[in-house]
This record gives C-alpha cells, sequence and structure tokens, in this order.
C-alpha cells in the first residue's frame, strides 16, 4: 500500500519548519532521511505519526486520508505507524516486559488496560520480541538499569507489539556508542526485510543511511533537496543538503559513525572510507 505526502507544510508562528513536502512511499521500503539540525526531519516524522498537525497538506495511506483523521481511527493510525525516539521514552521504574507490553495498549479495551492486565498470549508475544532483539534476559530488570543500546532494543519490541505497518525512528542512534548504534541498526534493518514493515528513519550521520538505506531523503530549510538511492547521492547532493561550508559537512560525518569491522555487511566500502570520500569532494 502506498503511503504519499503530498505539499506537506507545518509552520511555526512565521518559521517554515516543513516545506511543501511530497513524497511517495512504496510499502516495505527503508528510507533515511538526513539533513542539519533544524532541517525539519522531526517535525515531518511527527506529522506522520499526527503528533503534529499540518498547517497544509496531505498525507494518504492508500485511500486513507490521515492528516484529518480524529477518534477511533486515529488511534488505530498511531498503532499502525510505530515511533522509536532518541531518548527510547520508556517507563524507567517499570520492567522491560511490561514496557514492552505497553505497545498493546492501542490493541485493547480501556478497562483490561487501566487495570494492567495483558494476557498469556499477550506475555509470550512480548518475550517472543525481546528474546528476538536478544535481550531477554533483562525482561524483570527496571527498564531505566539498562544502558542505551538495550532500552533503544526494548523500546522497538514495544514497538514491533504494536504489529505496525511502519515503523518512524527519530534518530534512534544518536545517544549510543558504535556497537549499540550497529545493533539497533541492524535490527531495524531485520524487521524492515523480515516483515516488510516500512522503516522511515532520521539519521544524523551520512555514513549510517548509506549503509542501511536503499533510499535517502535529504532536507534542508524544510524541503526535500535530494530523494535517491545511496549511489546517486554525490558530493553535490551532499553540499545542497548541508551547505557548502566546511561546518556543515563536518557536523554531519561527526560522533556516531558505524564503523566496526564487519557493520558494512553486503557492502564493501567502509564508514571511514566514506567519510573521507564526503570529506575529500565536498
Ligand atoms: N514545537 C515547536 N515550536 C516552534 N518551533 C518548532 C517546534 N518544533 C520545531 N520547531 C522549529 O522547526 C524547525 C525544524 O525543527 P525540527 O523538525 O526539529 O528539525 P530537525 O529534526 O531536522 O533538527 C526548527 O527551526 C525548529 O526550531
Ligand atoms: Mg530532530
Amino acid at each position: 500500500m502506498h503511503f504519499q505526502l503530498e505539499n506537506l507544510t507545518r509552520k511555526f508562528g512565521t518559521n517554515t519548519a516543513v516545506d511543501r513536502v511530497t513524497l511517495d512511499i512504496p510499502s516495505g521500503q527503508m528510507v533515511g532521511i538526513i539533513g542539519r539540525s533544524g532541517a525539519g526531519k522531526s517535525t515531518l516524522l511527527r506529522m506522520i505519526n499526527r503528533l503534529v498537525d499540518p498547517s497544509e497538506g496531505s498525507i494518504r495511506f492508500g485511500e486513507m486520508e490521515v492528516s484529518t483523521l480524529t477518534g477511533a481511527p486515529l488511534r488505530r493510525w498511531h498503532r499502525d505507524c510505530a515511533m522509536i525516539f532518541q531518548q527510547f521514552n520508556l517507563v524507567p521504574r517499570l520492567d522491560v516486559l511490561t514496557n514492552v507490553l505497553l505497545g498493546r495498549l492501542n490493541h485493547r479495551s480501556t478497562a483490561l488496560s487501566v487495570l494492567g492486565l495483558f494476557t498469556r498470549e499477550e506475555r509470550l508475544m512480548a518475550i517472543a520480541a525481546l528474546e528476538r532483539l536478544g535481550i531477554e534476559q533483562a525482561a524483570l530488570q527496571p527498564a531505566g538499569t539498562l544502558s542505551g543500546g538495550q532500552q533503544q532494543r526494548v523500546a522497538i519490541a514495544r514497538a514491533l507489539m504494536q504489529a505496525p505497518n511502519m515503523v518512524l525512528a527519530d534518530e534512534p542512534i544518536a545517544s549510543l556508542d558504535p556497537l549499540n548504534a550497529k545493533i539497533v541498526m541492524d535490527a531495524l534493518r531485520e524487521i524492515n526485510e523480515r516483515e516488510g514493515i516500512t522503516v522511515i528513519t532520521n539519521l544524523h550521520t551520512l555514513d549510517t543511511a548509506r549503509n542501511y538505506c536503499e533510499r535517502i531523503i535529504g532536507m534542508a530549510k524544510g524541503q526535500v533537496v535530494f530523494d535517491g538511492t545511496p549511489n546517486e547521492l554525490d558530493a553535490d547532493a551532499v553540499r545542497r543538503i548541508y551547505g557548502s561550508e566546511h561546518g556543515g559537512i563536518d557536523e554531519a560525518m561527526t560522533s556516531t559513525s558505524i564503523s566496526l569491522p564487519d557493520a558494512a555487511s553486503g557492502s564493501t566500502k567502509t564508514s571511514a572510507g566514506q567519510i573521507r570520500w564526503a570529506t575529500g569532494t565536498a
């Protein structure tokens, strides 16, 4: 089912955070959105998830107009379109298993939810999700005691419990070290490949987008300035996205680059090589 944005715009006062974005995303794609800080990446994802209302434009999923949903259909949309955040958004004092079960809330009656009652099936499903992400041993620990990488894996398990059509991730690895960044990106890739779930993820480093995403969307000042494959993302496109000043390029390449020896499985290019390429030609 196609997912389409048309002239999607969000203004905050006189500031246009997202400016007439038109995109057509086929189901099952793994899409990376890159751009400088303030380019409008988070606002775009938040509009898709309806955490922020568009000022203008439309969001369509198949035949459904998402931008005007209210009530039960809007709750269904929140369920179908799971969101993962940079800061994980778990409930720290609740155990991991309960945090994952909270992903089921949109599937159940309010009465059962308020009582915190989950069925045996739901508990088994939650444990299976944790096993899939390799953190089942932490199931009974308070979520707040886990490392950042583990917490993000719990957040992905919680998202899976929603049985979503789409996973939206807003800089999911920005606060993780390289090893955990790789584990989390591998997990997103796996749910995309194995279940055909569309993944749209904002990424703060270019090399991660190149390594993991079949399609890269570059944003600058609220607009889409690049939309193509990693191969099509040449030096010129990088300049359009990040600006021509050296500072812009440098900022884009720093921090959590995934440069472990086996990170680029299926690819002959290493992250380090790509960083050299990007700075060398900019
Ligand atoms: N809730 C808000 N109120 C006012 N301005 C906002 C709000 N959210 C985002 N903005 C502004 O919108 C622009 C885009 O921000 P954002 O979507 O967070 O960009 P990015 O995620 O690419 O860093 C920025 O100028 C930011 O200051
Ligand atoms: Mg952001």
